[in-house]
């Protein structure tokens, strides 16, 4: 089989040139080498504008065994982790200490199941700082770190290497979605990349959604996100710190009927900020990481403690654990309705 292949800074832009020219030969895998991405062409060309390195390589056509039933032929009964993300065209993995050394080898594993993916990144580290932004590495494929995804029938374009995402809370944003009523104004507080703004616009009628991040990479791609969606002014997107921001809203636009407050590691420290600008019987969804054992009691005390700093009572709605995010630890969202 015949492959074509660049500096992996151009291989990006060498799979739009063959998709293109309709040249890729999509049986076969596209494999990385050193620092040079090789993809399966049906015949040998030239492009001035590419340094390209063509070679013959007998590989077996893409497979359709699945990634476990891989990587246990290949590694036998290994603890690579079942469950991986993948937004689009990028597979985001997690690969275990011990077989860090076979991460290319994995990652290759992982482009023979998945062959419409074209870039496999490992987790290095957890979510740091105040964007809680994690980092990654690629391991196969193309190094490209920019994603465009489809969920709950919106589109989302983002950068992983630069700001907060989990498509596993599709399923939960949704549910917020659901829950809007007619003309309601909702405030989403920590709004990142703006998949929950997003996916009430287009799953219920509210007004309006303010929506607030402090991320300006997660903001840019929020504008981006707003055109692709064909969401209107009905959705204001702000780049700033909500402890600012949310008092000049209120001055502006009045009080909210609705908050999200999808910020689980430090989001006790804005319920008082979420307080002053909910109405009275405005519903507040906090977010909030809580250990097995304290599910749902403690969460419960920081809000009541919060409320009661700020004058205002409570009326819990419910509680949902929405993903486990650690050994024995989960997300979990309170609801409930604030009385002034
Ligand atoms: C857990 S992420 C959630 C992002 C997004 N809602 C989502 O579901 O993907 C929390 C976000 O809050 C942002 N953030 C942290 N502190 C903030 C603050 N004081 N004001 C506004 N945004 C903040 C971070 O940059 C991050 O994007």
């Amino acid at each position: 089989m015949l492959f074509a292949g660049v500096d992996k800074k151009d291989a990006q832009r060498l799979k739009k040139f063959l998709d293109k020219h309709g040249l890729i030969a999509h049986e076969y895998p596209v494999f990385s080498e050193d620092s040079k991405v090789f993809f399966p062409v049906i015949n040998n060309f030239s492009d001035d504008t590419f340094e390209l390195e063509f070679v013959e390589k007998e590989l077996p056509k893409k497979t359709t065994k699945s990634f476990s039933e891989l990587v246990k032929d290949r590694f036998g009964d290994v603890p690579v982790r079942k469950s991986f993300d993948i937004l689009g065209k990028i597979a985001v993995l997690e690969i275990p200490k011990e077989l860090d050394k076979h991460a290319h080898e994995i990652g290759e594993l992982f482009l023979k199941a998945y062959p419409h993916v074209e870039t496999v990144v490992k987790k290095v580290g957890a979510h740091e700082g105040e964007f809680r932004v994690q980092k990654f590495e690629v391991i196969a494929g193309m190094p490209n770190f920019e994603a465009e995804y489809v969920e709950n029938g919106c589109r989302f374009r983002l950068d992983i290497s630069k700001m907060y995402f989990s498509p596993r809370l599709g399923s939960e944003r949704l549910r917020i979605a659901k829950q809007v009523k007619p003309d309601e104004k909702v405030l989403a507080m920590f709004s990142g990349y703006s998949p929950y703004p997003i996916t009430i616009l287009k799953h219920s009628k509210p007004c309006c959604v303010y929506a607030i991040e402090l991320n300006p990479d997660a903001h840019k791609y929020a504008l981006l996100n707003k055109e692709i969606n064909h969401i209107g002014d009905e959705l204001k997107l702000i780049n700033g710190d909500v402890v600012v921001e949310v008092p000049k809203l209120v001055d502006s636009v009045g009080l909210f009927d609705r908050i999200l407050m999808p910020l689980p590691k430090t989001g006790n420290s804005f319920l008082k900020t979420a307080f002053s600008a909910v109405k009275d019987k405005g519903i507040i969804h906090f977010y909030y990481f809580l250990k097995e054992e304290d599910i749902p009691n403690k969460g419960w005390e920081i809000i009541s403690k919060e409320a009661e700093k700020s004058n205002v009572s409570v009326e819990r709605i419910s509680h949902t654990v929405c993903g486990q995010v650690g050994k024995r630890l989960y997300r979990v969202c309170f609801d409930f309705r604030v009385l002034k």
